[in-house]
């Protein structure tokens, strides 16, 4: 079976090592050790000021909302993982949705200044697939209308625009560390921020508000992540420069092997990649199904995703129909990528895609 994705296991000796010095310490979580190291390293690999790990990317956009009091409502994107959305209606915000550019499938700064309302605090663009947002005219926007940004960058991991992290851009950029990520910590994800006294208020926000053994300054709520998980992030992150290598072999073969008329993504000009994902655009919806089918057939599971678009959810609240984003999610499909999948493998997927078109 070929799934669309393969959690990465590093290696074994070196997990064993950590867990042994874990039952040695016997300090399982609440910021141990191992939480600390993996902060510190993360935060030089990724070139950020401020990262508090937590115990997923769902968390950490929520954590992300009351740290910035965002209220009222929130201008998003529906082209996203449904956790964009529900994680702002959880928090009491409506999600207002602004249409994407079917290029680049991000939301397009365009249609987010005619989706602000009186009651809007707040812009929750996502980095699709890892491609960067216009961060340069959400910046704009955001400020002639006095909005927080939070960037949900569950799929940039490592993605740099300009020369630089593009997880410093906005107020605040959401990671998930699932296992399914690029980088993972089996459950995990994580907060950045410049801002030190945000960083400050969110470490408070994440542990019940506790700031001493006999003080409590505010409500928080638990997000902390264990031990054994900062250890498998340790073990991921020393392995990240063979899955980086792994993952661009397979992206470039796609790349030069792909049957002519299937879409890419328009990746952003000033940018890395980080090779997370292979989605491509089918011309019908018909022609997707017909080919998911066949792939199924032969046990090779690529993933609808985003499927189906979030402004048709109907606990979303949205009253306004959003019909790029319904026509990229009818139509895109996520191939199989991970280091593991073989030349031999994606031959198969090759063929089966090309029958079809
Ligand atoms: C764009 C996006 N946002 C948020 C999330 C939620 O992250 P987690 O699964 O770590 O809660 C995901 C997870 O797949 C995602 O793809």
């Amino acid at each position: 079976m070929i799934n669309v994705t393969k959690a990465y296991l590093p290696d074994k000796e070196k997990l064993f090592g950590y867990i042994n010095k874990i039952y040695e310490s016997g300090w399982l979580t609440n910021n141990g050790q191992f939480c600390k190291q993996l902060e510190t390293r993360l935060k030089d690999f990724l070139g950020v000021k401020n990262l508090i790990l937590v115990s997923n990317g769902t968390l950490a956009l929520q954590v992300a909302y009351k740290a910035l009091n965002v209220t009222g409502s929130a201008v998003t994107t529906p082209f996203s993982f449904v956790a964009t959305a529900s994680s702002l209606l959880w928090e009491g915000i409506s999600p207002v949705f602004a249409d994407i550019n079917p290029l680049t499938w991000n939301l397009a700064p365009e249609n987010i200044e005619k989706a602000i309302k009186a009651d809007t605090s707040a812009i929750v663009p996502v980095h699709v697939f890892g491609n960067p947002c216009d961060v340069e005219a959400i910046q704009k926007i955001a400020q002639k209308n006095d909005l927080k940004v939070i960037y949900d960058g569950a799929h940039a991991f490592g993605v740099k625009y300009k020369g630089e992290s593009i997880l410093n851009w906005g107020d605040v950029t959401t990671l998930s560390f699932h296992a399914t990520k690029l980088f993972h910590t089996i459950e995990g994800g994580a907060i950045i921020t410049s801002d030190d006294e945000l960083a400050r208020k969110i470490r408070l926000l994440i542990n019940f508000g506790i700031t001493g053994p006999e003080t409590i300054e505010c409500v928080g709520i638990n997000c902390k992540i264990n031990e054994f998980q900062a250890a498998m992030g340790l073990c991921v992150l020393d392995e990240m420069e063979e899955i980086a290598t792994s993952r661009k072999k397979v992206w470039d073969y796609y790349r030069s092997n792909l049957p002519a008329n299937l879409v890419m993504q328009q990746w952003n000009l000033h940018s890395s990649q980080n090779y997370h994902y292979y989605p491509v655009l089918f011309e019908s919806e018909s022609t997707l199904k017909k080919t998911q089918r066949a792939f199924n057939n032969e046990q090779i599971f690529p993933r609808r995703y985003f499927y189906p678009s979030l402004d048709s959810l109907k606990f979303s609240g949205n009253t306004s129909n959003m019909p790029l984003s319904q026509d990229i999610s009818r139509r895109i499909l996520c191939l199989p990528i991970f280091p593991e999948l073989t030349t031999q493998e994606q031959q198969q997927i090759l063929k089966i895609l090309s029958a079809y078109q």
